[in-house]
């Protein structure tokens, strides 16, 4: 069940999956979730670790509302804009890089000046090009820049910067700080890289293999955009042995 609040609550993003499974095509069923809990206050920016496989896409399709054959109840952060990055580009193959972007657009927005946003995801120069000529680095970036071109209310990246290389994910790790801070926007990113998840996010969510729930959560105190290098290092260090003891029972869950 999903509930939509009015926008401008500053609500939560409150989930609550108590079970999810899927049938597969051999007549399976296979349990992907089961009593999962997670909420996340408005304006903050969460982050969801967890193995290969666990359920982390079908987490993010349940709280974008595209899939609603769960028990359980999404509330989710207002009726406002959703802005998702799906883990694979999902362009239009026949439209331009740009077209895609705007595309995404509503109507009174459409002509709006989106130079900054190209220009800081390197896409200026591709804008003409159809997704069919880009390298995958090039379609996560238009990808990431439908997501950012809506100014969304509430954001949900799916691996985003995943298969990129460093240079350019650092960049854009950067350029969704500026954004996320800038906008307030609430956001939930899935990840594999705790680093990653570190550097940008307030809340950090670890999940258990499946069927999958959370294992351990961490609210980080230092402010998210003031961790150094060295400040994320030590504390992904402190992160990955309390999801140790966590597992293993020992910890503060
Ligand atoms: N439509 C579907 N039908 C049947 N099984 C599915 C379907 N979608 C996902 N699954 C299964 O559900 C489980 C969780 O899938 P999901 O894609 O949510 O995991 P994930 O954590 O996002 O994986 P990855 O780390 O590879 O991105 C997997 O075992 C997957 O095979
Ligand atoms: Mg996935």
């Amino acid at each position: 069940m999903k509930d939509a609040r009015t926008a401008g609550d500053a609500a939560p993003l409150e989930l609550r999956i108590d079970a999810k499974s899927y049938v597969s095509a051999d007549g399976k069923r296979v349990e992907v979730v089961r009593g999962l809990e997670l909420r996340l206050e408005a304006g903050s920016f969460g982050a969801l670790i967890g193995p290969s496989g666990c359920g982390k896409t079908t987490i993010l399709r349940i709280a974008a509302g595209l899939d609603a054959d769960f028990r359980g109840q999404i509330l989710t952060p207002g009726a406002g804009r959703l802005g998702m990055v799906f883990q694979e580009p999902r362009l239009l193959p026949w439209r331009t890089v740009e077209d895609n972007v705007r595309l995404a657009l509503p109507v009174d927005r459409s002509g709006v000046d989106l130079a900054d946003l190209f220009d800081t995801l390197g896409l200026g120069s591709h804008l003409a090009q159809y997704p069919g000529e880009l390298s995958l680095g090039l379609a996560r970036r238009a990808a990431i820049a439908r997501a950012f071109a809506i100014q969304p209310d509430f954001l949900l990246l799916d691996e985003p910067f995943v298969s990129l290389d460093e240079a350019v994910a650092a960049r854009l790790r950067d350029e969704l700080m500026a954004l996320t801070t800038r906008t307030k926007v609430t956001t939930l990113l899935v990840t594999h890289h705790l680093e990653e998840a570190v550097q940008l996010a307030d809340r950090l969510f670890f999940l258990s293999d499946r069927p999958t729930h959370v294992i351990f959560e961490k609210a980080l105190s230092l402010p998210r955009g003031t961790r150094s290098k060295e400040d994320i290092a030590s504390i992904s260090e402190e992160m990955r042995s309390l999801v140790a003891q966590a597992v293993t029972g020992a910890g503060p869950r």
